[in-house]
């Protein structure tokens, strides 16, 4: 009798250690990419070389980044999610915090395919505003933040390079209603509340074709 009780201490005590330590700081590759495969590669692709437009494209994403939005998707002590999407936020909700850092891991250090623009006609506004922005307008240069090339900065700013013209010009036009709101000191709402639907179209085909 003795001996159980002091053998069910004994695991528990190991099971709380185990349970208490904490997540790594440094996500692991190779345990993201078999959550990659099973579960985020139908509509990301294993790698994050998304097959449609309405799925983003993941591969070389900035890691925190891809981190920060799993955490904003799935909200936290039961408060709503700080970016909302049913479809992320029932793939982000079974997800532990060592799962989203393991995934960021995986997705950044993949390689995106290239892509390019498809508007040639576009191409002059989209690289104005891309390099100086709208000074009258006061739109600040897209490159300021995201980078000339488009290759994004750790750990705050997003590659925009390579990225579907789709996808990002529905970001922008969610920004500019307040519909997306995750964004630090609401820095991508007050750029997009600036952006007429031409100028919005125009940056999303250009940032498309930039690698
Ligand atoms: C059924 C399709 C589907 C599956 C499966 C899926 N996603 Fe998504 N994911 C989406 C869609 C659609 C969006 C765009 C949401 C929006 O429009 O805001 C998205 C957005 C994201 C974003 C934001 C990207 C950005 O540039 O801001 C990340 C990160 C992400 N998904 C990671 C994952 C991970 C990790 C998994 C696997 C655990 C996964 N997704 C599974 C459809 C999916
Ligand atoms: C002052 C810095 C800053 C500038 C300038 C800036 N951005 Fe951003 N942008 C951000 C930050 C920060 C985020 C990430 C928001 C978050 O954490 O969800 C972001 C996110 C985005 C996203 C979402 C990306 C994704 O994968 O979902 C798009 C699209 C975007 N920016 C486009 C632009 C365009 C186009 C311009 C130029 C007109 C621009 N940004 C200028 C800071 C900036």
């Amino acid at each position: 009798m003795i001996r159980t009780a002091a053998i069910a201490i004994l695991l528990a005590t190991t099971l709380t250690a185990q349970a208490a330590d904490p997540a790594p700081a440094k996500g692991d590759p190779a345990k993201g990419k078999a959550i990659a495969e099973t579960v985020c590669g139908a509509c990301h692709g294993p790698d994050g070389n998304s097959p449609a437009p309405v799925n983003p494209q993941l591969a070389g994403q900035i890691e925190e980044y891809i981190y920060k939005q799993l955490k904003d998707f799935k909200g936290a002590d039961g408060k709503p999610a700080a970016r909302m999407n049913p479809i992320m936020a029932g793939m982000a909700a079974p997800l532990t915090d060592a799962d989203m850092r393991n995934l960021a891991a995986w997705f950044a250090g993949q390689k995106a395919k290239p892509s390019a623009a498809k508007d040639e006609s576009q191409i002059a506004l989209g690289q104005k505003i891309w390099r100086q922005g709208d000074f009258k307008k006061g739109i600040p240069a897209c490159a300021g933040c995201h980078g000339p090339a488009g290759a994004g900065m750790p750990a705050q700013y997003p590659k925009l390079a390579g990225q579907f013209a789709e996808y990002t010009e529905a970001q922008l036009k969610a920004f500019r209603v307040g519909e997306r709101a995750n964004d630090p000191e609401k820095m991508m709402r007050m750029i997009a509340g600036k952006l007429s639907d031409a100028e919005i179209k125009a940056v999303s085909d250009y940032a498309a074709g930039l690698r």
